[in-house]
This record gives C-alpha cells, sequence and structure tokens, in this order.
C-alpha cells in the first residue's frame, strides 16, 4: 500500500466533544482519555482550545506531555494571540499540530467577521506563517466550508498550502451537507487546486441532520485521508461523525474504501465507556458498535442463524471491537505485583506508590464484595479514586446507612467530612438515592441542581459494580460526578460528592467559535 492509502483519524473528543453541553471534562480526565486514544493508536488527537482558559491550556499540555506515540494538535483561530498560546501549550509534545482556522461561508465573513474575502485569504496566510515558526504540522480549516463557495474555498486552500499548511480541513460546521455533494465538493477541490497534492484533505462533519458519518464516508470515497470525529459522536449540538462508526466502515467494507486506519480497533469499547462515564453521556443502546445491543441477537431466526454460521448476520466481530474483554481477571488472592502488572496490560499505569497502594486497598475491599474482577471493573476503581484525588476532595464521604422498606419512608444516615471536619445529617426522601441526595445536600448546601442522574452496569450480574453519573448546575456551571460501588446507593453518594467537589471552583473558557466566555 502506499502513503495515500492511509486514512488518519483525527480525534476532537476533548476540544469539539467537550463543547457539547454538560460535557466538561478536568485536566486529568483529559489525560486519561488522551491516554486511551494513544492506546488505541490515534494518529491525532485534537486536545483543547489553549486560549480558551488558563485551565484549557494546562489541559492541552498536560496531554502534550503524556502523550508519545500520537500527534497532540491544539485549536486556534486565525489570531497570533491564539497561535502563540497554542504553540506554547504543545511545546513538551513529541510530535505537535497547530490546527488554526477562519469562517470562509459567504454569511460567516458578512456577519460573524465583518471582513471581505481578500481580508479573510490574508489572515488565513498570516495564521498560518505564524503557526509554521512552532511546527511543520499545520492544519489550516475553513470554519462553514459546508456553506462556502467552492471558488473561493479553491483560492484560501491553494494559498494556505503555499504558506505552509499541511492538511487542509473541510468542516461542514453547522451540518448541512449532503453526502453525494459533499464527497463531490471535496473532489472538486482536489481536482481544481494546482497544489492539492502537497496537502492532506480532510473532513469535520456536524450531526446536525445525522449525515455526520455518511458526509465523512463520501468525503473519503472522493479522496479525503484524513475524517476528524469523537468518540460515541460527541460534540457542539448533535455532535460531531462517530469514531467508532468511521473506523468501523472502512474497516469492514475494504471493497469500498481505497484505504485503512492504522487503529487497534479492539480498544473502542474500553474507550467508549470511559468517556461515557467521564462526561456523563449515556451510550443508547442500539448505537452502531458501542451500544450495549450492537451484538446482541434477540430474534429466535437471528440467533439460529448465527449459531449455524456467524457471519449470518454479523458483518463484524464483536471482538473486533473490544466486546469480548469482559474476562475474569483478578480475584481476592491476587497480590499487589499482579494487580500493578494486569493494570499495566490495560494501559492503566500509576504516578507514584501511594497512589498504587491506594488502588490496591479499593481493590482488595471490592473483591471482599465482588467475586469476579473484571477489566472494566478495575477501570472504574482507578477512575473512581483518580478522581477522588485530583478534585481534592474537599467533601469526603465517611459512612452512609440507608434505609428502606416497604410502606416505609426511605431514610438516610450520614456522616461527611468537609474541609477536615466531621459533619452529620439524616434526611427522609422519596427513594433511597433520594434521601442520600438530600441529606448530602443538607450538609453541604451546594445550592445546585441535578440535571442527570444515571446508572450503569460495568459489568454482568447482580453483583456487578454500578457506575453513576451525577450532572450538577448552578448559575450556568455544569459539572458531572463518578462513582463506582457494588452497592447502587453508595455509588450515587461517591458520584453526587464528587460533582460537588468539582464545583467548587468555576472556571471562565471562551467558546472557539463564538468567542461567548462560557462557565464551565
Ligand atoms: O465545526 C467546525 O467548523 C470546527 C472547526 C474549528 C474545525 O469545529
Ligand atoms: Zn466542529
Amino acid at each position: 500500500m502506499n502513503q495515500s492509502d492511509q486514512l488518519i483519524i483525527f480525534d476532537t473528543t476533548l476540544r469539539d466533544g467537550e463543547q457539547s453541553p454538560g460535557a466538561s471534562m478536568t485536566k486529568d480526565e483529559k489525560v486519561r482519555i488522551a491516554k486511551s486514544l494513544e492506546r488505541m493508536r490515534v494518529d491525532v488527537i485534537e486536545a483543547g482550545f489553549p486560549i480558551a482558559s488558563v485551565g484549557d491550556f494546562e489541559a492541552v499540555e498536560a496531554v502534550a506531555n503524556a502523550v508519545k506515540d500520537s500527534t497532540v494538535c491544539g485549536l486556534a483561530r486565525a489570531l497570533d494571540k491564539d497561535i502563540d498560546r497554542a504553540g506554547e501549550a504543545l511545546k513538551g509534545a513529541n510530535s505537535a499540530r497547530i490546527h488554526t482556522f477562519i469562517a470562509t461561508s459567504p454569511i460567516h465573513m458578512q456577519q460573524k467577521l465583518r471582513m471581505s474575502p481578500e481580508q479573510v485569504v490574508e489572515q488565513a496566510v498570516h495564521a498560518i506563517k505564524r503557526a509554521r515558526q512552532y511546527t511543520k504540522n499545520v492544519e489550516f480549516s475553513a470554519e462553514d466550508a459546508g456553506r462556502s463557495e467552492l471558488d473561493f474555498l479553491c483560492r484560501i486552500f491553494e494559498a494556505a498550502i503555499d504558506a505552509g499548511a499541511t492538511t487542509l480541513n473541510v468542516p461542514d460546521t453547522v451540518g448541512y451537507a449532503m453526502p453525494h455533494q459533499f464527497g463531490e465538493t471535496i473532489r472538486a477541490l482536489r481536482e481544481k487546486i494546482p497544489n492539492s497534492d502537497k496537502a492532506i484533505f480532510s473532513v469535520h462533519c456536524h450531526n446536525d441532520l445525522g449525515l455526520a458519518v455518511a458526509n465523512s464516508l463520501a468525503a473519503v470515497d472522493n479522496g479525503a485521508r484524513q475524517v476528524e470525529c469523537t468518540i460515541n459522536g460527541l460534540g457542539e449540538r448533535a455532535g460531531n461523525a462517530s469514531l467508532e462508526e468511521v473506523v468501523m466502515a472502512v474497516r469492514t467494507r475494504p471493497d469500498i474504501y481505497a484505504c485503512h486506519t492504522e487503529l487497534d480497533t479492539t480498544q473502542i469499547v474500553t474507550c467508549s465507556k470511559l468517556v461515557s462515564n467521564i462526561t456523563g453521556f449515556p451510550v443508547q443502546p442500539n448505537k452502531a458498535i458501542v451500544g450495549a445491543n450492537a451484538f446482541a441477537h434477540e430474534s429466535g431466526i437471528h440467533q439460529d442463524g448465527v449459531l449455524k454460521s456467524r457471519e449470518t448476520y454479523e458483518i463484524m466481530r464483536a471482538e473486533d471491537v473490544g466486546w469480548s474483554r469482559n474476562r475474569m481477571v483478578l480475584g481476592k488472592h491476587s497480590g499487589r505485583n499482579a494487580f500493578r502488572t494486569h493494570l499495566e496490560e490495560i494501559g492503566i499505569s500509576f504516578e507514584s506508590e501511594e497512589e498504587l497502594n491506594e488502588a490496591f486497598s479499593r481493590f482488595k475491599d471490592l473483591a471482599d464484595k465482588k467475586h469476579e474482577i473484571f477489566d472494566e471493573d478495575l477501570q472504574a476503581l482507578v477512575t473512581d479514586s483518580r478522581s477522588a484525588r485530583e478534585e481534592n476532595e474537599r467533601v469526603k464521604l465517611i459512612s452512609l446507612k440507608v434505609c428502606s422498606e416497604t410502606g416505609e419512608t426511605p431514610h438516610a444516615n450520614l456522616v461527611l467530612s468537609l474541609d477536615g471536619k466531621e459533619i452529620a445529617d439524616s434526611a427522609a426522601g422519596g427513594g433511597p438515592v433520594d434521601a442520600a441526595f438530600k441529606a448530602i445536600e443538607a450538609l453541604v448546601n451546594s445550592g445546585t441542581e441535578l440535571q442527570l442522574y444515571s446508572v450503569n452496569n460495568i459489568t454482568s450480574g447482580t453483583d456487578a459494580q454500578g457506575e453513576v453519573t451525577v450532572r450538577l448546575e448552578k448559575g450556568g456551571h455544569i459539572v458531572n460526578g463518578q462513582g463506582a460501588d457494588t452497592d447502587i446507593v453508595i455509588a450515587s453518594a461517591k458520584a453526587y460528592i464528587n460533582a460537588v467537589n468539582k464545583i467548587l471552583e468555576p472556571v471562565e473558557k471562551a467558546h472557539p467559535q463564538t468567542g461567548d466566555r462560557l462557565t464551565v
């Protein structure tokens, strides 16, 4: 295969994905997702928009320092201050890319930028040249290309290549394109731009009409060799093209697509679960590839067919995307070394002996309650203990007793530590979880509103751990908290407390396209 046969997978879960209202992630959570993407061998990880806030800058910097095998990218408007900030944040990266953009559609140029097409070309060229001072790997995006004029796109892309851009991205920013027409646009750009062979054409499709994956694939069919996408299709509004769907479509239909990806697809399900757990965005059961039912056969005819020959109803193997990794891995007699070695095998390493000891002690507690421990349990256990450490835990759960009985009002007795001081209270509620949350609020008085409460079982069986996500909102500041335990009321309390710890210090950041200051 020649060089052009590789389809570059550019993941923007940490940047565009984080633009989904409610999907904000902390620095440590971003690093964990980035490491999972690196394990999947994603080519480019867009880690954030460094100028947006100090938190965004630090997250891009942390991802750049932590990731060794994937290229780490930072987003920048076509402005000197944005590019300098991105260059600074990416200093520690083994391989860095700056992604700079400016809008090119008539409506955006006239109404938003109030700039002439000439000024837009000039600013784009200037920005690319400035980005080249930091790295040779520069991507240029023509924002709202889906509604831009073809001749103008040809003009700005030709100038962008001359200025040093190595990737040209064609975003369907508002999800307006139709597959056949979008594919033709990519073909026309490649044919009409005289120096088009000097850059890789990329697409970035939004899902407003449910066509993000179809549009991305139509572009690939017409020569695009980079797709920008997100895990679980997370992203602004209706989301971006889903990474798992694009990658598995290309892999399943080599007869159609003249390219391949370098991804380790067996990491897909683990990464999808991590993103879902951290963001609190559940994956619908019938979601392609990563939904719980994606490989489940309910009807007798289908089951019969699959038992006789799997190919009768299955076009992919569940294990190829990581569904069959649910095997018993460790038990109550496993030692500290086996624990550390196995976690290293699934890509989790510890920063200090103290962190390892804490996780091992949580593992022992879990092993007392749960006979078989799976990879997913270990992931949750480490997520749980890391988020507790990271938030500096002003509020800690000491003990919780909940009474729930037929015909009686559920009641919770709770002891917390708040800034090192033990405090206790009790509350009644509509159910045991409601009572526990009311007891927490009686003590911390966070003034937040519960926006989302979701429980997922990490593995199957009635002794499985419940993984709870709680989303709290206060004055536009939204946070997600996670907690896992074999007792779902305890898991719920842990998740609520984790969210409360995050809400104590709100952060302001800018939206890359609108420039609005957002509190996240
Ligand atoms: O949707 C969009 O246009 C973007 C750009 C910044 C690439 O996210
Ligand atoms: Zn976007």
